[in-house]
C-alpha cells in the first residue's frame, strides 16, 4: 500500500474514495474539510432521518461525486466525541477498509486537518497507518492465481502547520505496518517451506536491509556453547538447528545497556514422541510466532535508528520425532547447568527457552529480557485469542512493558508467577522437569521454569500462544498469523530508548 501525507494546500489528485469522519451527531472530526451543498444536503437528510448517526464505528458507503472530484464517499462514525481515543481509531479504520474493498475502492484520503490539539491526533495518524496495512494485508504467495483485492493507496490529508510531525507518524506507522506484516508472512509461511536455516536466511537479509548485525550458530556451534536443552529438542529432525544472534546498538555510548528479546522459534512442533493429534498439530507452523516478532521488531528498530541497544536470540529448532530423538523419561542438561527430566517431550518450548535466555544474559550480557513464545495452550485456553499472558520477576520492568503495550494496543494480562507452584516442577532425580503434569497451571509452570534459567535479571515472559494466531478472518487480519508482540517490542525499546 502506498501511503502518502499530503498538506491540505498543495495541488493533489483526486482519490477513489474520501472517507469522512464524524462525531455522533453529525460533527466533523476535521472541522475544516470542505463539503460541497449536496454532500452537505445529503448527510443532513442522513442524519435526519437517523440512517446515519455517527454512532462508533457506523459506516455509510454513498457513490457520488463531490466538490473533490472522489467518485465514492465513506462517512464514518467516530462515537462520542468526548469518549473518542486512538484504540477507537484502530477499530474503525479496520472495518473502513474493509468495507472500501468490499466496494473494490483503489484509492482512498483522509483528512486530519483544522484540528486544535494536534499533539493528540499525531498518534491516530500513525495507527491509522497500521491499520490500513494490517487491513490489507493478504498472504497469496501459494496461490497460483489471486482474486483479492487490494486497497492500493492511502492519502492523509495535514494541515501545512502539522505536517512534520505528522510526517513522522506516517513515517512510524508504514514501518510498523510493514514490520507486523513481515512476521505475520514468516508464520503463514508453512513448515516445508521455512526450516530453521530458511529462518537465519530471512533474519540476515532483514539485518543487511534495516541495518542489525545477525550471526548465525550452526548445530556444532551450538553444541559447543553448551546448548544442551536446545540441541535435544532439535536433534531429531532432519533440518538442523540454527541459533540466530541478532544485534541493533544504536546507543553505542553506552554499550553495556542492553535489551534482550528472546523469541520461540519451532518452526514446527510435532510434539515429538509425546505425539500431538492430527488437530493440535495443524497449526504448528506458528510455533515460530515468538521469533517472528523478535526478528521483525529488529527490523522496525532498526530502520527507525531507535537510540538503544538491542539483542534478539531465537533458538531455531523442529520439535519431530526419530530413532535417536529424545524420549519421556530421559534426564538432560542445559547451558545453565541444571539437569531436567523430561516428562513430555512435546513441553520443548521451555527447554530451548532456558538456553536461549541463559545465552542472552550470559553471553550477549543483556540486562533486561523478554522472551516471547507460543507456549501453552493454556494460555490460549484462559485468555483465548485477544489477550496475552505477561508474566515476570520485576516489578518495574513490567510497569514498562505494560506501558509499551498500552500505546501499541496489544493486551496483555498480568499473571503472577507464584512461588508455591515451583514444588510442581521439582523432581527428586533431577533439579527440575519439563512439564507438572495435566492437572498444573500450565501457563504459569512454563514461565517458572524458564524463570529458573535467568534468577538475577530483569525478566518478561509472554505466552502468545493464543494471540499469535487467528483461526478465523477479522477487521484486522485474515485467518493465519497475526504479528502479534511486534509494536509493544517495538514500543518497549522507543520507551527505554528515551527513559
Ligand atoms: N507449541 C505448543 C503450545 C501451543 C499450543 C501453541 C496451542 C499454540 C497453540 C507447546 O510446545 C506445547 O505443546 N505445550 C504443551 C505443554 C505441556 C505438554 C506441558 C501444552 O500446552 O499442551
Ligand atoms: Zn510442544
Ligand atoms: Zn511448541
Amino acid at each position: 500500500m502506498n501511503i502518502q501525507l499530503i498538506n491540505a494546500s498543495a495541488p493533489r489528485d483526486a482519490a477513489d474514495a474520501r472517507m469522512i469522519w464524524l462525531y455522533e451527531g453529525g460533527e466533523l472530526f476535521s472541522p475544516a474539510e470542505k463539503l460541497d451543498e449536496s454532500t452537505q444536503s445529503l448527510l443532513r437528510e442522513m442524519l435526519e432521518t437517523q440512517q446515519f448517526t455517527g454512532k462508533e464505528a457506523q459506516i455509510q458507503y454513498v457513490n457520488i461525486a463531490d466538490a473533490a472530484k472522489s467518485k465514492k464517499l465513506l462517512f464514518v462514525g467516530l462515537g462520542e466525541k468526548s469518549r473518542f481515543t486512538t484504540g477507537k481509531v484502530r477499530k474503525i479504520v479496520a472495518k473502513s477498509v474493509k468495507e472500501l474493498k468490499k466496494y473494490r475502492v483503489k484509492s482512498a484520503e483522509i483528512a486530519f486537518i483544522g484540528i486544535e490539539n494536534a499533539a493528540q491526533i499525531t498518534p491516530m495518524v500513525s495507527v491509522c497507518v497500521q491499520t490500513a496495512m494490517l487491513a490489507d494485508y493478504a498472504f497469496e504467495k501459494f496461490l497460483s492465481k489471486s482474486d483479492k483485492f487490494h486497497l492500493e493507496s492511502l492519502h492523509i490529508i495535514c494541515d501545512d502547520a502539522h505536517a512534520a510531525a505528522f510526517q513522522a507518524a506516517v513515517t512510524e506507522g508504514v514501518l510498523l505496518g510493514e514490520a507486523t506484516n513481515f512476521a505475520r508472512d514468516l508464520v503463514n509461511e508453512p513448515a516445508n517451506v521455512l526450516v530453521p536455516v530458511t529462518l537465519a536466511e530471512k533474519s540476515v537479509q532483514a539485518g543487511k536491509e534495516a541495518g542489525f548485525d545477525v550471526q548465525v550458530y550452526d548445530e556444532q556451534q551450538i553444541q559447543a556453547l553448551g546448548m544442551k536443552a536446545f540441541y535435544e529438542v532439535a536433534k531429531a529432525a532432519l533440518n538442523p538447528p540454527r541459533l540466530i544472534v541478532m544485534k541493533y546498538m544504536g546507543k553505542p555510548d553506552k554499550a553495556d545497556e542492553i535489551i534482550g528479546f528472546v523469541g520461540k522459534g519451532l518452526t514446527y512442533d510435532s510434539g515429538g514422541l509425546s505425539l500431538k493429534s492430527n488437530e493440535h498439530m495443524i497449526d504448528m507452523k506458528n510455533d515460530m510466532a515468538g521469533a517472528a516478532a523478535v526478528i521483525a521488531a529488529m527490523q522496525a528498530i532498526a530502520r527507525a535508528k531507535l537510540p538503544v541497544n538491542v539483542v534478539a536470540v531465537v533458538a531455531a529448532c523442529e520439535n519431530m520425532l526419530a530413532v535417536h530423538g529424545y524420549r519421556p523419561g530421559d534426564i538432560i542438561g542445559s547451558m545453565g547447568g541444571k539437569s531436567i527430566l523430561i516428562k513430555s517431550t512435546d513441553a520443548e518450548g521451555r527447554l530451548t527457552l532456558a538456553d536461549a535466555v541463559y545465552y542472552t544474559v550470559h553471553n550477549e550480557k543483556a540486562c533486561k529480557v523478554v522472551d516471547i513464545a507460543t507456549l501453552t495452550g493454556a494460555a490460549s485456553k484462559a485468555f483465548g485469542t485477544l489477550l496475552t499472558a505477561a508474566m515476570g520477576n520485576d516489578a518495574a520492568f513490567y510497569a514498562e512493558l505494560e506501558q509499551a503495550a498500552g500505546v501499541s494496543g496489544e493486551k496483555i494480562c498480568h499473571v503472577p508467577l507464584m512461588e508455591e507452584y515451583k514444588e510442581l516442577i521439582k523432581s527428586d532425580i533431577a533439579d527440575l522437569s519439563n512439564s507438572a503434569g495435566p492437572n498444573s497451571p500450565g501457563m504459569i509452570m512454563g514461565g517458572l521454569f524458564i524463570g529458573e534459567f535467568i534468577p538475577d535479571t530483569p525478566w518478561i515472559h509472554l505466552d502468545i500462544a493464543g494471540t499469535a494466531w487467528a483461526d478465523k478472518k477479522s477487521d484486522h487480519s485474515p485467518a493465519g498469523g497475526t504479528g502479534v508482540g511486534v509494536r509493544t517490542l517495538y514500543y518497549l525499546a522507543k520507551l527505554l530508548a528515551n527513559a
